[in-house]
């Protein structure tokens, strides 16, 4: 069963709405793990758009649970990853003009910058996960250059629907057996919701399912902790019908 990181960047998104303290995603963090959290995922963006560097820092000192830092490749964001040294950093590509991440981070394309970031984070002693596409190139890449796991991006699964979608399942399907067969952790992430999370949770060898937005948009109504703790059942629901 996989373990579930709860991403909590839309919290901070609603405060940074009115620039205020409200609410503040370090609450969030400690209500994910009271209703299961096996992590806390936060998205430093460059443009600090919702998590805040105060955030990371307080997070850092309060998070009882595992703490996963997604960063891209760029020099500010590796100095204060190897500084704060969470659990996991997985790296991701970023393009300020999008509305949220679109698609893996391409290895193959910028395999230098990869490798560098790699290797800063690894000196530093932090566990490195790459958000990939689940394509056999960039994930024999991925093991190439050395690191402990892979997040696959399940963003074009979660957009499409019926036989695509399948499709889509399949290459994720595949994507993990390839990356176990190389000795790689497999997580994935992006666009998982209460409704479509169970054929991921399902696929076997996926070991961390890493979701923010369907979550917080739910605890709107439930609250957090109720919220985290829905996903976390049916993140527990592996070899059921
Ligand atoms: N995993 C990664 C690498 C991401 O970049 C994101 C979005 O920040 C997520 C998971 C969570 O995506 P969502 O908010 O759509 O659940």
């Amino acid at each position: 069963m996989p373990t579930l990181g709860v991403n909590i960047d839309h919290v901070a998104t609603v405060r940074q709405a009115r620039r205020t303290t409200e609410p503040d995603p370090v609450w969030a963090a400690a209500m994910a793990e009271l209703g299961g959290a096996d992590q806390i995922t936060v998205h430093l963006r460059q443009d600090r758009r919702h998590i805040q560097d105060r955030d990371i820092h307080v997070l850092k000192e309060t998070v009882n649970v595992r703490l996963n830092l997604e960063c891209a490749c760029e020099e500010e964001m590796l100095k204060i990853a190897c500084e704060l040294k969470p659990h996991q950093v997985c790296l991701v590509p970023e393009n300020r003009e999008e509305v949220t991440t679109e698609g893996g981070l391409d290895v193959v394309k910028h395999r230098s910058k990869v490798e560098d970031s790699i290797k800063r984070l690894a000196d530093a002693g932090i566990f490195v996960s790459l958000f990939i596409d689940a394509h056999p190139e960039q994930i024999s890449l991925s093991k190439e250059l050395g690191v402990g796991a892979v997040e696959l991006h399940t963003g074009t699964y979660a957009n499409t629907s019926g036989a695509e979608q399948e499709k889509q399942l399949v290459l994720l399907t595949e994507g993990t057996r390839l990356a176990k067969s190389k000795g790689l952790a497999v997580h994935a992430g992006h666009g998982l919701t209460y409704t479509n999370v169970l054929p991921v949770v399902k696929i076997a060898g996926m070991e961390e399912l890493n979701i923010g937005h369907s979550i917080v948009a739910r605890s709107i109504f439930v609250g957090f902790q109720q919220a985290v703790r829905e996903m976390k059942q049916l993140c527990s629901l592996v070899g059921s019908q």
